[in-house]
């Protein structure tokens, strides 16, 4: 894929800071939803500070707000009506700049809601976040209001500025877009098709994280483990590197770098290389988010996961034969429309089988546009609950049974800083992601040290430095 030209936006960015310059003025950002509209934040907040703001918790000294949207279930806009009827007080007493953006508002009801009924000065969306300085700067200048929404599939752009949330961990966006359209779900509408980022523009993103400092990276997308398949059939792709294994094994090399994370995978495309590279890169966890859904092929052909019970189960027994000490999260959608009794038995076959490591529950949410919000057979509200409660149950039984096999074992983990319940002790996470705490020199955040386990607490191990 041709890559854009950023100067443009860049200009636009040094235009700002000149209207700002000398004003000391704040941002407030709210990141809905999930890890990749974090890091989209964090690019938003990049090209805020490049305009001269600096960022503020405290909403009320904020000279701009910005809210960067989810629309994945229907709570997210409730929240953002909630927050923009708030924030209205803020406009009319001091002027406070409000910049919406984000998946929601690739949905036009929501925008049409937005200028009909609440306050605001941009509005941008997925496709169009780069143009956020460009924007925010005809709203300032022209003193208009600008809603700048893209219905077609925005460019993959390189080079905007960008401040990380912390200076241990980072997250780097490899693919942008989805193209299984899951029946459930709002994100090939709101995110566009599948498109990855040239791997040299990622290894080299993580060559500049690792000599930053950084030791654990997360490669994000919504459906990373078909990195560049769409460029591959398409013949676009000219690079050796082709493919999530071996990007994978690419960033394994980066020296500096010491664990990689990623998500989402799609148990689909889970093929032999990607086992393969999981197995043999050491710096790769070896915890594998493996998205369920339902443990019901039925269901599961009606959500369109195109794999069926058996063969999630098969691929869960490949990958434990394939790579030592494998142990798998998921995701899990209760209520389903048409979901029997039956079907969500099925479900919690399979959390019984597979014995997660953690569990993302959701509550089924109908979403506008999606082909199972038409369906006649929606599940009701108190059984959707009561369903709910029951893989909960299920899921704390299996929590205390898979923390006590850590009990007495070694485990290598990243030293991420205080623990924020108790300052007393440092925190870190094991390879499959469970949070250790320990007392210990607070030198050692950030470096990889070696801890035993002593105790076992739901949601939190216990350890000792060894
Ligand atoms: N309702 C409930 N959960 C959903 N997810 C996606 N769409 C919906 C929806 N309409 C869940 C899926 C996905 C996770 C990120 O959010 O489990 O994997
Ligand atoms: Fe949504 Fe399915 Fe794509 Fe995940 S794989 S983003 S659940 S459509």
């Amino acid at each position: 894929m041709e890559k854009k030209d950023i100067q443009n936006e860049l200009e636009y960015l040094e235009k700002v800071r000149k209207i700002n310059e000398g004003k000391n003025l704040k941002y407030y950002i709210l990141t809905m939803g999930c890890q990749l509209n974090e890091n989209d934040s964090e690019k938003i907040s990049g090209m805020a500070q490049s305009m001269g703001y600096s960022q503020t918790d405290n909403i009320s000294a904020a000279d701009l707000v910005i809210y960067n949207t989810c629309c994945i279930r229907e709570n997210a806009e409730e929240r953002l009506f909630g927050k923009l009827g708030e924030v209205k007080k803020l406009k009319a007493a001091k002027g406070t700049i409000i910049a919406i953006g984000g998946c929601m508002m690739q949905e036009k009801h929501i925008v049409e809601k937005i200028k009909n009924s609440y306050k605001y000065d941009v509005i941008f969306g997925t496709h169009t976040l780069h143009k956020f300085p460009e924007d925010l700067y005809n709203a300032i200048i022209n003193n208009k209001k600008i809603t700048d929404i893209l219905d077609i599939d925005g460019e993959i752009i390189e080079g905007l500025p960008i401040k990380r949330d912390d200076n241990i961990r980072a997250s780097v966006t490899i693919m942008n877009g989805c193209n299984n359209f899951c029946t459930y779900c709002i994100v090939p509408y709101v995110r566009g098709r599948e498109r990855s980022r040239e791997p040299e523009d990622i290894l080299k993103e993580v060559q500049d994280i690792a000599k930053k400092g950084y030791k654990e990276i997360t490669l994000l997308g919504q459906n990373v483990n078909s990195y560049m398949r769409v460029e591959r059939e398409k013949g676009t792709c000219q690079s050796e590197i082709n493919s999530f294994a071996k990007l994978l094994r690419e960033v394994n090399k980066i020296e500096g770098i010491e664990k990689i994370r990623f998500t989402s995978p799609h148990p689909k495309d889970f093929t032999d290389d990607v086992i393969e590279a999981i197995r043999d890169c050491d710096k790769v966890s070896k915890l594998v988010h493996l998205p369920l859904q339902s443990g019901s092929t039925n269901i599961l052909k009606s959500m369109n996961r195109v794999y069926t019970k058996e063969q999630y189960l098969n691929l869960v027994d490949k990958m434990k034969k394939e790579i030592p000490n494998v142990k798998f999260s998921t995701d899990i959608i209760v209520g389903f429309p048409g979901e029997t009794e039956e079907d969500f038995e099925d479900t919690l076959d399979v959390v019984k089988k597979v014995e997660f490591e953690q569990i993302f529950m959701f509550i089924y949410s109908r979403r506008k546009g999606t082909p199972a919000d038409k369906m006649k057979n929606q599940v009701p509200e108190e059984i959707k609950h009561e369903r709910f409660d029951r893989l909960k149950e299920l899921y704390e039984a299996i929590i205390p049974k898979n923390n006590k096999e850590y009990i007495g074992t070694n485990q290598e983990i990243l030293v991420e800083g205080y623990s924020k319940t108790n300052n007393e002790y440092l925190t870190g996470r094991t390879d499959t992601n469970k949070v250790v705490i320990f007392k210990g020199n607070p030198d050692l955040i950030g470096k990889m040290i070696n801890i035993q386990v002593v105790s076992e607490h739901m949601w939190y191990l216990k350890g000792e430095i060894k």
